[in-house]
């Protein structure tokens, strides 16, 4: 029998600041093909053959389609102030910008009920990047412009449907993987290996988050609701003042080419420069950086781990890729993990004061925006064993984590950032995109041959956190 330690010094958790659990639709969902939903760039990409681990795909999930009344007891007995989600473009429109198919529609108008009447505020991304196929394949999906004005009309639908209950909309969840993952390393659906593409796909966007922010605002009615971007704004750490210019290169492709355009109307003039090799960017119009420029309530920000840098010194001009690597340049720029830190399951470092230093940053860059934390949370391995004759699953490490980033994200606000909320990635363990079924993020463990759901250690710490609204000071040991 072996113990691990858990630590945690008293905090309480300021009045106001919202506590809650994030999912999105294609990783937990399910019912790929139920009730009129139509196919998405993730159902084509996870179902050829090499594209996830295992040949994973999103069609049955954590069958939360199925199993949506017993999700939101669990959410109620968690105490969250709210529950983010993502709705499935296709089940709701399923070829994107045609007919509306009503049986998806109503599962979110019932999904938000649901949490209403649980005392959960809803939060509602509209593109955590499962695109309808036919979008794709009209369009090139985020490649072609229509695709962003398709996007528009989607938005206005929505909004109108459900503009009335969602206390904060996103328009995009991390807009860098939709692109740079799915159109330039392509890595991600829909698997294209083209920086240009990629950059159109970031561009085009951005484009969609203007008109979108547009869209929501001429149709919601709930006076307080809010209107936000959900970016993974990257903690760009330098190894040492040599590698400055490597991290303003990696600064710009990868933060800056969405906080340009859409927190200050325009693409900065060093991205242009350092891309021009891949794109002349004929593709910004006159007038689009204007129009991504919407004013926003809410700026969410995901953290998982520091983005550690240094230059590529045997750098060749001549070996540069057109696509299929990380990001355009990514020959000339080392992103390393140093050793000294914990690791979670998918190899990245666990690094709570990135988090905080990255929110002090942000919110000093950006004083007139407050910030949430939509995404945090670490996959690590579990196993249902049996505490007092009942099923549980310990996770010492992935709780820790959880207390050390909430510590984080409290000690930034208590230096001065504007943090409303703190939100767990992830309330289900869940399909992890590329990398399938293995690395489980949930604060509930889902049995994927049964669909059981366990809440774990972890789980049961966040709703003692949420109900007392207290860090509770901690020293524990727990068996594992
Ligand atoms: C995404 C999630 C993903 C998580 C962990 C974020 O990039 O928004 O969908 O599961 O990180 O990889």
């Amino acid at each position: 029998m072996t113990y691990q330690a858990l630590h945690a010094s008293d905090l309480a958790i300021p009045d106001g600041f919202i506590l809650g659990a994030a999912t999105a639709a294609y990783q937990i969902e399910g019912a790929a093909s139920e009730d009129g939903r139509g196919p998405s760039i993730w159902d084509t990409f996870s179902h050829t053959a090499g594209t996830t681990a295992g040949g994973a795909t999103g069609d049955v999930a954590a069958d939360h389609y199925h199993h949506v009344t017993a999700d939101l007891d669990l959410m109620a007995a968690l105490h969250l102030d709210v529950y983010r989600f993502s709705i499935s473009w296709s089940r709701v429109i399923p070829d994107g910008e045609g007919a509306v198919n009503p049986a998806g529609l109503a599962f979110y108008s019932d999904l938000i009920d649901g949490l209403l009447e649980r005392g959960i505020s809803p939060v509602v991304t509209l593109n955590h990047w499962d695109l309808p196929q036919t979008l794709e394949d009209k369009y090139g999906g985020w490649r072609g412009r229509e695709t962003a004005y398709a996007f528009e009309r989607y938005a206005e639908l929505v909004g109108a449907a459900l503009g009335d209950r969602v206390a904060i909309w996103s328009t995009h969840n991390e807009p860098w993987n939709n692109s740079f993952a799915g159109y330039g390393h392509g890595v991600f659906a829909p698997g294209i290996t083209r920086h240009e593409d990629a950059l159109k796909a970031a561009h085009h966007l951005n484009l969609a988050h203007g008109l979108a922010v547009s869209a929501l605002r001429k149709t919601i009615t709930k006076p307080d609701a809010k209107v936000s971007i959900v970016l993974n704004i990257f903690r760009v750490e330098p190894e040492t003042p040599a590698d400055e210019e490597a991290a303003r290169r990696f600064d710009a492709v990868a933060n800056r080419v969405f906080t340009g355009p859409v927190l200050e109307g325009a693409y900065p003039a060093d991205l242009l420069e350092d891309t021009r090799h891949f794109t002349d960017w004929a593709f910004v119009l006159p007038g689009d950086e204007a129009i991504c420029h919407q004013p926003i309530d809410l700026l969410g920000v995901n953290y998982y781990e520091v983005m550690h840098i240094r230059a590529r010194n045997d750098f060749n001009p001549a070996l540069e890729q057109a696509g299929g690597t990380e990001f355009p340049g990514s020959e000339r720029v080392e992103l390393f993990r140093p050793d000294g830190f914990a690791r979670t399951a998918m190899g990245w470092t666990v690094e709570p004061r990135g988090l905080e230093d990255h929110l002090v940053a942000l919110s000093a860059q950006y004083p007139d925006l407050p910030i949430m934390v939509m995404e945090n949370g670490a996959a690590f391995e579990d196993e249902v064993t049996e505490v007092g004759g009942l099923p549980a699953v310990m996770d010492p490490d992935r709780t820790q984590f959880l207390i050390d980033h909430v510590t984080a994200t409290l000690r930034a606000r208590e230096r001065g950032a504007r943090i409303d909320g703190y939100l767990v990635w992830s309330l289900l363990d869940n399909f992890e995109w590329a990398a399938g079924y293995g690395p489980r993020f949930g604060i509930i463990r889902v049995d994927y041959d049964t669909l059981r759901r366990t809440p774990k250690l972890s789980a049961h710490w966040f709703a003692e956190l949420c109900q007392t609204r207290n860090v509770p000071a901690l020293e524990a040991k727990v068996i594992v």
